[in-house]
C-alpha cells in the first residue's frame, strides 16, 4: 500500500458508532467499514440491528453489533466491557452519534422530557467518553467524534431542550480535545444541518418547514447522511484538516496562559478577539424554520 493510500485506509483501526441502524450512524458505519475499519455498533431495536448486520456481512464490512439503550447507565458499561474484550482493550474511533429530539414550546416541556433529551444527547456521549477514555487511549491515537447540530450554534426553534445538549456537546469536545490531547486522543464536533433521516422526518415532511429550509440552504435541499459521513470520516485519523483545529485552539490558548503577559502577547490578544467576536456575532444569529 502506498503511503497516500496509507493516508486514506482505516484497515486495522477499531470504531465505535453509537445508533447506527439509519440515518447519519448508518451512513458512517459504512463509510469507516468501506476504508477498511473494524466496526461494533448498537442501537435499541433488535430487528434492525440484525438486519443491517447481516446486509454488512454480505457487503464484506466487518461490522458487530449490540442491542443496547444509551440512555441506561448499565447498559453503556455492559457495551464498553463488550467492546473492550471484542477489541483487545483498544478504541481508536468512538463516533457518539446517537440524538433524538422533542419539538415544543419551551413552555410546554415537562421535567420528564428535559431528562430524556439530556440524557439521550447530552449525558450518554459524556459517559461513553468516559467508560472509552483507557480504550482510546491504550490504542495510542484515539479520536471521538460528536455528532451536534447547528442548532447548538445559532437559535433554529427545533426545541430549546436540544439545542442546548447541542451547544453543550459543542463545548465538551473543545475541552477534550485539549485535556485529552496529551493521551493522544482528539475531539471534533460534526454541526450538521437538516440532513434527510427519520429523525428530520416531522420537518422535512411538512411542506411549510421544507420550503423555509430550502430557502436557507445554499445547495437549496436538505442533505443526505453520506454527507454528514463523510465529515465524521474526515475527523479521524486520515483527516488533515477538521481534526486539527482544536488542538491548535489549544495550543495558543494553552501558550497564553492565564492571565496572560502582556509582553509579546499583542497577537494572542488579536486572535482572542476575533474569537470572542465570532463568537457573540454566531450566538446573536437566529434562523426561524
Ligand atoms: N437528521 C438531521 O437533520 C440532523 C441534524 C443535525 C444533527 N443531527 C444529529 O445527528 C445524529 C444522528 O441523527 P439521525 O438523524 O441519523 O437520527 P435517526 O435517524 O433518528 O437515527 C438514530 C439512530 O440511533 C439509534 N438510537 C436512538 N436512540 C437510541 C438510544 N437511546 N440508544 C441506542 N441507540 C439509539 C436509532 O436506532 P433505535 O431506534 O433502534 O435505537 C438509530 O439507529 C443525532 O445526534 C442528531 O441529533 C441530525
Amino acid at each position: 500500500m502506498s503511503s497516500r493510500e496509507k493516508r486514506w485506509s482505516l484497515q486495522g483501526l477499531t470504531a465505535l458508532v453509537t445508533g447506527g441502524t439509519k440515518g447519519i450512524g448508518h451512513a458512517i458505519v459504512e463509510e469507516l467499514a468501506g476504508f477498511g475499519a473494524t466496526i461494533h455498533t448498537c442501537a435499541r431495536n433488535e430487528v434492525d440491528l440484525n438486519d443491517c448486520l447481516s446486509q454488512w456481512e454480505k457487503r464484506g464490512f466487518k461490522v458487530t453489533g449490540s442491542v443496547c439503550d444509551v440512555v441506561s447507565k448499565s447498559q453503556r458499561e455492559e457495551l464498553i466491557n463488550k467492546l473492550s474484550s471484542l477489541f483487545d482493550g483498544k478504541l481508536n474511533i468512538l463516533i457518539n452519534n446517537v440524538g433524538t429530539n422533542i419539538t415544543k414550546p419551551t413552555t410546554e416541556f415537562t421535567a420528564e422530557d428535559y431528562t430524556f433529551l439530556m440524557s439521550t444527547n447530552l449525558e450518554s456521549a459524556y459517559h461513553m467518553c468516559q467508560l472509552a477514555h483507557p480504550l482510546l487511549k491504550a490504542s495510542g491515537a484515539g479520536n471521538i467524534v460528536f455528532l451536534s447540530s447547528v442548532a447548538g450554534v445559532v437559535s433554529l426553534e427545533v426545541g430549546t431542550i436540544y439545542s442546548a445538549a447541542k451547544g453543550a456537546i459543542n463545548q465538551l469536545a473543545k475541552n477534550l480535545a485539549c485535556e485529552w490531547a496529551k493521551d493522544n486522543i482528539r475531539a471534533n464536533s460534526v454541526a450538521p444541518w437538516f440532513i434527510t433521516t427519520p429523525l428530520a422526518d416531522h420537518f422535512l415532511g411538512n411542506e411549510k418547514s421544507l420550503k423555509i429550509i430550502r430557502s436557507r440552504t445554499p445547495l437549496g435541499r436538505p442533505g443526505e447522511p453520506e454527507e454528514v459521513s463523510f465529515l465524521g470520516s474526515i475527523s479521524v485519523p486520515t483527516g488533515g484538516l477538521l481534526h486539527n483545529w482544536p488542538n491548535y485552539f489549544h495550543r495558543w490558548w494553552g501558550d497564553c496562559q492565564w492571565p496572560p503577559l502582556p509582553r509579546s502577547m499583542t497577537w494572542k490578544w488579536f486572535c482572542a478577539c476575533i474569537y470572542v467576536y465570532i463568537y457573540i456575532s454566531t450566538s446573536r444569529n437566529k434562523i426561524d424554520i
